[in-house]
């Protein structure tokens, strides 16, 4: 997981690349964090700016999606659907034991900075629930056995 610290000149570039773009709040957002593995805070006036909106209405956006992030990641991120049908399988009792074992709640990074958790809400894999992703990879019918080793490889 990419994480850098903020640099107006590579968000300049980044919002550049979106000049007369129509409906560039989001893939600008997208790019920023690509860019820096969030979103910066002082990057929401710079973009605010560029598409002559509001800072609230960026900082709207940014806060309403989960996929925005306002801090860096840790180096691992482990998402946990924690949506109905992964519900009805299980995932609250097994987000509760990567909570346990993490040391850390939902949205949150390990004190060591090796793994972020995080909630999302449906991987299209509802029939093979409980699902989860760790860094891009998804991991279908999760159980305690299959968490544990997830959390074990974002340990190392
Ligand atoms: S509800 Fe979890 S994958 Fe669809």
């Amino acid at each position: 997981m990419q994480t850098k610290s903020f640099d107006a000149e590579t968000a300049r570039r980044v919002i550049a690349d979106f000049a007369g773009t129509p409906g560039a709040l989001l893939p600008m957002l997208h790019a920023m964090q690509d860019a820096f593995g969030h979103i910066p805070e002082p990057a929401e006036p710079m973009i605010a700016e560029a598409l002559n909106i509001s800072r609230a209405e960026v900082h709207g956006v940014v806060t309403f999606y989960h996929d925005f992030r306002r801090e860096p990641a840790g180096r691992h991120v482990i998402k946990l659907c924690q949506a109905e049908a992964c519900q009805a399988t299980g995932c609250e009792a097994l987000a509760a034991r990567a909570e346990q074992k993490l040391g850390v709640a939902m949205g949150e990074t390990s004190a060591d900075g090796r793994v972020t958790l995080e909630p999302v809400y449906c991987l299209g894999l509802c029939s093979v629930s409980p699902a989860a992703m760790i860094d891009g990879r998804i991991v279908a019918r999760l159980d305690k056995g299959k968490l544990d080793a997830l959390l074990a490889e974002a340990s190392r």
